[in-house]
């Protein structure tokens, strides 16, 4: 079969690979589409091993048609439209997953999800499920503050939050990206080049703050994060894009009885408390229905053919998108 490889670091080709065997418990997937993320730019610059036992391909997350079963397995069958959520293997013409990283492909009413669209689903949905509403246990009405909110996380953060009944605020670096944030939902939306957003929260939340934080920014954020808070507020911390080290005033949250927890999801086990199969049950059981009455649609900023990925992890390193980027392997 034929896959991504990363040559040298930052150069990306689509070669021969040898096949992965399909284990017990697994399916075969016959890829479709694959989705980008963030942590496939580290991984092709050499600074992300994949975790111990995962292909050493990238890819976080496919769509396509299941095109074998491994022993074990009688939930789903050939032929199956699915996405899946991953701990490596997506740029490649087939990929092999345990059957609890599996969903089906949303695609019932008017809102259908084309199959290739449905790449763009598995990391934000388990990312943002697990850490917002699991991890963070946001009740409808609070208020959730969301970093980039135009980001394939954000766009999917910002949908999510708005359909449990949260006012959502986020931050964005332009015009066009705090707009689709407006369009998604999000209000306010804070352009973070010219204005405070500890103090815009503050503003509009009559100085309460926000009850759950998003951020992917780390460091750079941590203390204004804490100020922005609200009382027994959650700060979850899932990227690092401004650094991994800052100090933190244990002072501002106690006095605040606020939580700072930061996450990852590709290392966390396929199966048990907290792993993989739970996260993916409880976004199939929780966020699914959202997407098929549309409250929640993929948002695709840009797609390419395989061969292209390194165009498109460019495209992702730019800034220069909004929501997903898809490589596409097959019609
Ligand atoms: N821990 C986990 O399990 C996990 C899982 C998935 C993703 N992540 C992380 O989540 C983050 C988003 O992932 P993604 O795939 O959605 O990436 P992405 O689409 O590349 O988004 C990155 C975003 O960062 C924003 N940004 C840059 N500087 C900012 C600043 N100073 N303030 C606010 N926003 C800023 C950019 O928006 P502007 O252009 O508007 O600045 C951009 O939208 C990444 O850091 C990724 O590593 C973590």
């Amino acid at each position: 079969m034929r896959a991504i490889v990363a040559e040298s670091p930052g150069r990306l080709i689509w070669t021969e690979v040898p096949e992965m065997p399909l284990q017990q418990g697994e399916v075969r997937i016959e890829v479709t589409a694959a989705g980008i993320n963030r942590a496939d730019l580290m991984q092709a610059a050499g600074k992300y091993p994949p975790p111990k036992g995962a292909s050493d391909i990238m890819g976080l997350e496919v769509s396509g048609r299941i095109a074998a079963l491994g022993d074990g397995v009688d939930q789903w069958s050939v032929g199956q439209p699915v996405c899946a959520l991953l701990a490596g293997g997506g740029y490649s013409e087939y990929v092999s997953v345990p059957a609890g990283q599996v969903l089906p492909v949303p695609d019932s009413g008017d809102f259908g999800v084309e199959l290739a669209h449905a790449a763009a689903l598995p990391e934000v949905a388990c990312t943002v499920w697990s850490n917002v509403v699991m991890t963070a246990g946001l009740q409808p009405g609070q208020v959730v503050l969301v970093h980039g909110g135009a980001s394939g996380i954000g766009t999917h953060a910002i949908q999510v939050a708005t359909a449990l009944g949260c006012p959502v605020a986020v931050t964005a670096g332009s015009v066009n990206k705090l707009d689709l944030c407006r369009e998604l939902g999000a209000e306010p939306a804070i352009n973070y080049h010219d204005e405070d957003f500890v103090e815009r929260v503050r503003a509009e939340t009559d100085g309460a703050g926000a009850d759950v934080i998003l951020d992917i920014m780390g460091a750079a954020y941590l203390d204004r994060n804490i100020d922005a808070l609200a009382t027994d507020g959650r700060l979850i911390i899932i990227g690092m894009q401004g650094g991994v080290k800052a100090e933190l005033n244990i002072g501002k949250l106690l006095a605040k009885r606020a939580g700072v927890i930061a996450t990852a999801l590709r290392a966390r086990p396929v199966s048990g408390p907290g792993g993989k199969s739970e996260i993916v049950a409880e976004v199939l059981a929780n966020v699914w229905p959202m997407v098929a009455d549309g409250r929640v649609r993929p948002i695709i900023g840009a797609e390419y053919p395989i061969q292209e990925a390194q165009s498109a992890h460019e495209m992702l390193e730019s800034g220069d998108v909004s929501g997903k980027i898809l490589l596409r392997v097959r019609d």
